[in-house]
C-alpha cells in the first residue's frame, strides 16, 4: 500500500574522464559509463524511496556520440514512474568540453529499481506526484517502456512453453 505522495528527486552527478576509463581509441568504455549511470540512479531512486534499492534491470541504454578524454560528464537522473516497490529511473549523460564551452546529449539511460524493506524483500514507495509537462510525458513513457517489458517477457514465457 503506497501510504503518501512525493516530488519527484532530481540527483546530478559530475565526472572527469581520466586515461583509466577509455579504450585504445581514447573514447570511455560502456562500462564505465554504465558504472556512473547505475550509482547516480541509484542514490535518486534511494532518496525517493527513503529505502535501500537493487538494481532490477537496465532497460534502455542509447549511446548517442562518444565521449572522449578529458571531457567532463554530467549525469542528471530523476524519478519518471513509480509503479508498487518499482522505481523507472531514468538517465541523461552530457558530454562537456570545457576548452571551448559546449555542452552535447552523449547518452540516455533507463533503469528500474526496486526498494526493500530490512529483510531485503521488495517493499512499497510513495506514489508519484507529477505537475509539470515534462514529469507528465517522462511517467508517460515510463508506462509505456513498462508495458512493453512486461508483454515482451509474457511472448518469451509462451513461447517457452509450447516448445518445451
Ligand atoms: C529485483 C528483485 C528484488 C525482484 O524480486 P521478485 O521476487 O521478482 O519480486 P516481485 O515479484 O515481488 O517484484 C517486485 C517488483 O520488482 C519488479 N521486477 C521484478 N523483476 C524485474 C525486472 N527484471 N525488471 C524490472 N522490474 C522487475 C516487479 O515488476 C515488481 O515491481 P512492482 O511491485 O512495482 O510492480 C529480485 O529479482 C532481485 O533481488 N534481483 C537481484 C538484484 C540485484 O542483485 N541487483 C544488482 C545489484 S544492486
Amino acid at each position: 500500500m503506497q501510504q503518501h505522495e512525493r516530488s519527484p528527486i532530481y540527483v546530478e552527478n559530475t565526472e572527469l574522464v581520466l586515461p583509466p576509463d577509455t579504450n585504445h581509441h581514447g573514447t570511455v568504455f560502456g562500462g564505465r559509463v554504465l558504472q556512473w549511470i547505475d550509482i547516480t540512479a541509484s542514490i535518486t531512486a534511494q532518496r525517493y524511496a527513503g529505502r535501500k534499492v537493487v538494481t532490477a534491470s537496465i532497460d534502455q541504454m542509447h549511446f548517442i556520440v562518444p565521449i572522449q578524454l578529458g571531457n567532463v560528464v554530467i549525469l542528471k537522473a530523476c524519478v519518471n514512474a513509480v509503479h508498487r516497490t518499482s522505481m523507472e529511473i531514468g538517465v541523461r549523460i552530457e558530454r562537456e568540453d570545457v576548452r571551448t564551452g559546449t555542452n552535447e546529449h552523449a547518452a540516455t539511460a533507463y533503469l528500474t529499481f526496486v526498494a526493500m524493506d530490512e529483510e531485503m524483500k521488495p517493499a512499497p514507495v510513495p506514489a508519484l506526484k507529477t505537475k509539470t509537462d515534462a514529469e507528465i510525458r517522462r511517467a508517460k513513457e515510463a508506462l509505456l517502456r513498462r508495458e512493453s517489458r512486461l508483454k515482451h517477457r509474457k511472448s518469451l514465457l509462451a513461447q517457452r512453453s509450447t516448445s518445451e
